[in-house]
């Protein structure tokens, strides 16, 4: 993992948000795939969760363990137990393609479902789901979101759950755009990004350029 430079930050810190951008031969291989207006939407699904994958792995690396013994044919042996896994937040739809991945690494998460849609016009996120409890207790969480454009669904998701009194939050995204992670750091709600690339920026419309276009319409087709 390398930090990204943020403008006016130490790497990988931009101011009080810890920036991940996954450098793997892998990562790069299924990015590229997800980006390619060839690949349909089972082959897109297939990669966007092995990539989904590789991130959390980097997402989860310090995760709170507790010693535990273990008894292998051979003998006893020092191993560790996962007690609390962070709640896992699908931010609907794209989100769900993220989710599969999470779980086969976090068994015994919890999962607490949010619908957002972004308004055409506005660029603005409307919220049709929320199903965080009402009090998380300090718990931690992590956002499943595969992209982060003007980043104003992923600020809602993490504003949400801090009124929810949410511990650390990370927010785990295939693709970011500068100003998604601007609008991150200034909502001061996440600890941390994990991205497989920032790329350059937002066309007119809000879309990430280059980009992969909308990931929730290349999985599951566009809206009716
Ligand atoms: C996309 C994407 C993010 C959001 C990013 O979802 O999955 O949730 O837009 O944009 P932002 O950073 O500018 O807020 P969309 O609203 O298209 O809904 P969908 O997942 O149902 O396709």
């Amino acid at each position: 993992m390398r930090g990204l430079p943020p403008p006016g930050g130490p790497a990988g810190h931009a101011g009080g948000l810890h920036v991940h951008v996954l450098d793997h031969a892998l990562a790069a291989e299924r990015l590229t795939r997800l980006r390619s207006t060839g690949t349909e939407p089972t082959e897109f699904r297939r990669a966007l969760g092995q990539l989904s994958r590789m991130l959390l792995h980097e997402a989860t690396r310090d995760l709170p363990v507790r010693p535990v013994a273990v008894d292998t044919p051979m003998g006893a042996a020092a191993g560790a137990a996962l007690d609390s896994p962070p709640v896992l937040v699908p931010v609907l739809r794209a989100g769900l393609g993220m989710l599969d991945a999470a779980l086969e690494l976090l068994d015994g998460a919890p999962v607490a479902f949010v619908g957002l849609k972004r308004d055409e016009e506005t660029l603005r996120p409307a919220c049709y789901l929320d199903a965080i409890g009402a009090d998380l207790g300090g718990r931690d969480a992590m956002v499943l979101d595969p992209m982060l454009a003007t980043g104003g669904s992923g600020a809602h998701v993490c504003e949400l759950l801090r009124v929810r009194d949410a511990g650390r939050v990370a927010v785990v995204s295939v693709l970011a755009a500068p100003e998604g992670v601007e609008a991150l750091r200034r909502s001061g709600a996440a600890h941390s990004l994990h991205t497989a690339a920032v790329d350059e920026g937002l066309d007119p419309r809000g879309f990430i350029l280059p980009g992969l276009g909308d990931a929730g319409d290349r999985q599951f087709g566009e809206m009716p």
